[in-house]
């Protein structure tokens, strides 16, 4: 490369960067102001101290390949999730569970929900939710606040 030609590409650079960081400060002081956008911001999946159910939207992307959790909204090939804490296991109306979760007895509190995710197969042998286990609590936590908001 042309000793110019390098010059010329590092004020580029050095361009480029500056206009990066006049651009990025109003974007941060909205994603502060913004719960939501903090969420959205975050590597998915990664917990947000300052609002779980934020953070817990986004760690849900794991699940949503199953589940459904709007209102009303058919179930997947997992039922649907939409105000699941405080109900009994196995009972989203149209969805066909496993014995095992049906004869389970549990009522989804946010404590059960935790050890269910925390390994499925070992809270409920025998059920048929092949994945979706969450190893990180604080993730876990984010996850069944979310749950925990959707309510009608
Ligand atoms: C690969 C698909 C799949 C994924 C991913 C998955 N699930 Fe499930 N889930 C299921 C199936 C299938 C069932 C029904 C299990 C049964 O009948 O034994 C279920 C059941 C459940 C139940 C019990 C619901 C009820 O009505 O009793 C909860 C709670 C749940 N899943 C939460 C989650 C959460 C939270 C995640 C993400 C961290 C997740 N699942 C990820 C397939 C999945």
């Amino acid at each position: 490369m042309q000793p110019t030609a390098a010059f010329a590409m590092t004020g580029l650079a050095l361009l480029l960067s500056a206009c990066g960081s006049r651009a990025e400060a109003p974007v941060e002081q909205i994603v502060v102001r913004q719960p939501g956008a903090v969420a959205a911001s975050a590597p998915v999946g990664a917990p947000d101290a300052g609002d779980p159910v934020a953070a817990g939207k986004v760690a849900f992307a794991a699940c949503a390949a199953c589940h459904s959790a709007a209102p009303g909204a058919a179930s997947g090939i997992g039922p649907n999730l939409h105000g699941v804490v405080g109900r009994a296991a196995g009972s989203a109306p149209g969805f066909s569970y496993s014995p095992a979760i049906s004869k389970s007895g549990i009522t989804w509190t946010e404590r059960e929900l935790d050890t269910f995710l925390a390994n499925p197969a070992a809270k409920v042998p025998g059920t048929s939710m092949a994945a979706g286990q969450v190893t990180d609590a604080p993730r876990r936590a984010a996850i069944i606040a979310y749950l925990a908001s959707l309510k009608d």
